[in-house]
């Protein structure tokens, strides 16, 4: 009898029925299988929504979740690199900004999913699609940092708004809620606060 099965049999009249297979408890790693859904299809829900109106959705929610994950990342890498007399009050803003865009991602990328399409995840894949221009890796002053985040937010701007009009002309009524209620009034929140940095108001003599 091999050891193992003495093993069992000890252990079975001490405390009952056990069945000892380490294989069971050993990770199966490594394992690849083909996707079970394609990117740019929709795997259609009772949503009474028709599979059109969901791909045209799910096409224009792409697009505007890439340009929002990337003006993310830019508000990231300016609470990095902010420098000056305002690095204290810029580091903070651009974080809270960052936060929520953050907040936004998710709820984007969470309707798209819920009207059966996919959305993008990957940074290679942001990188791809994106309309927003690429900054240089190297630290750039504040003013060329506000513009940088104010020409990103007007991208996101326009999409959202056409998405909007149309989503309302679709009849999909989330989709035309999240984008008026949620992307345009928080982007042009940030817009305000932002732009309001570029004025060029005296600090200490009125003019
Ligand atoms: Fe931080």
């Amino acid at each position: 009898m091999k050891t193992r099965n003495k093993a069992r049999i000890a252990h079975s009249k001490l405390n009952g029925p056990f069945h000892y297979n380490p294989a069971l408890a050993r990770p199966r790693t490594g394992q690849r299988a083909a996707e079970i859904q394609t990117f740019g299809t929709i795997a259609k829900l009772p949503n009474a929504l028709s599979e059109t109106v969901c791909r045209q959705s799910v096409e224009r929610l792409n697009q505007i979740l890439v340009d929002t994950m990337t003006l993310r990342d830019l508000y990231k890498k300016h609470h990095w690199q902010v420098a000056g007399a305002t690095f204290y009050q810029l580091h903070l803003l651009f974080d809270k900004h960052q936060d929520a865009q953050a907040e936004m991602i998710d709820q984007i990328a969470e309707r798209i999913q819920s009207l059966g399409g996919l959305s993008y995840a990957m940074a290679a894949d942001v990188a791809e699609n994106t309309n927003i221009t690429r900054p240089p890796k190297g630290r750039e002053e504040v003013p060329v940092q506000i513009s940088r985040l104010l020409a990103a937010h007007e991208i996101i701007l326009q999409e959202a708004r056409a998405a909007a009009r149309k989503a309302a002309s679709l009849g999909d009524d989330g989709t035309n809620d999240l984008l008026v209620s949620g992307v345009i009034r928080t982007n042009e929140l940030q817009v305000w606060f932002l732009a309001e940095h570029l004025v060029d108001t005296p600090q200490v003599i009125a003019q």
